[in-house]
């Protein structure tokens, strides 16, 4: 079962100019920025209410990001739902004939468990299933 949109992810050039966009503009606070080098991005991530936004900045050419936005330019990369059971709704998305990009749960941001469904077939939304916090 999905429980909640855990949070958007957000793909932008620069992570200091959008995270100073963020605070400043919108009054957010950012909670943490890190490096994930599986996915050769640099993440910052903020509180809204019960779910959160994540900004992307890729760290390298090759970086999924840095193609999203060679292709599109800034904007929202994917939607990301949480569960408790990822490698269930991997398995139900398979099974309804759903590509998958990860076959089983990987380790994202925040030491979460994360897996992405393709967005050749979602209607176009690249969605991501990640476990809750802690
Ligand atoms: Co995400």
């Amino acid at each position: 079962m999905l429980n909640k949109i855990d949070h958007l992810g957000i793909a932008v050039k620069s992570l200091d100019d959008a995270v100073a966009f963020y605070e400043k503009a919108l009054g957010l606070t950012c909670q943490a920025v890190e490096e994930v080098e599986s996915q050769k991005v640099r993440t910052a991530f903020f509180h809204v209410g019960d779910t959160h936004i994540e900004l992307l900045e890729p760290t390298s050419e090759e970086s999924p990001i840095a193609k999203f936005l060679a292709k599109n330019g800034e904007g929202i990369h994917h939607v990301a739902y949480q569960t408790d059971d990822i490698q269930g709704q991997l398995n139900q998305a398979r099974d309804s004939g759903c590509k998958l990009i990860n076959e089983e749960p990987v380790s994202g941001a925040g030491g979460k468990k994360v897996a992405f469904l393709h967005p050749k077939s979602t209607h176009g939304v690249l969605t991501e299933f990640c476990s809750p916090e802690g």
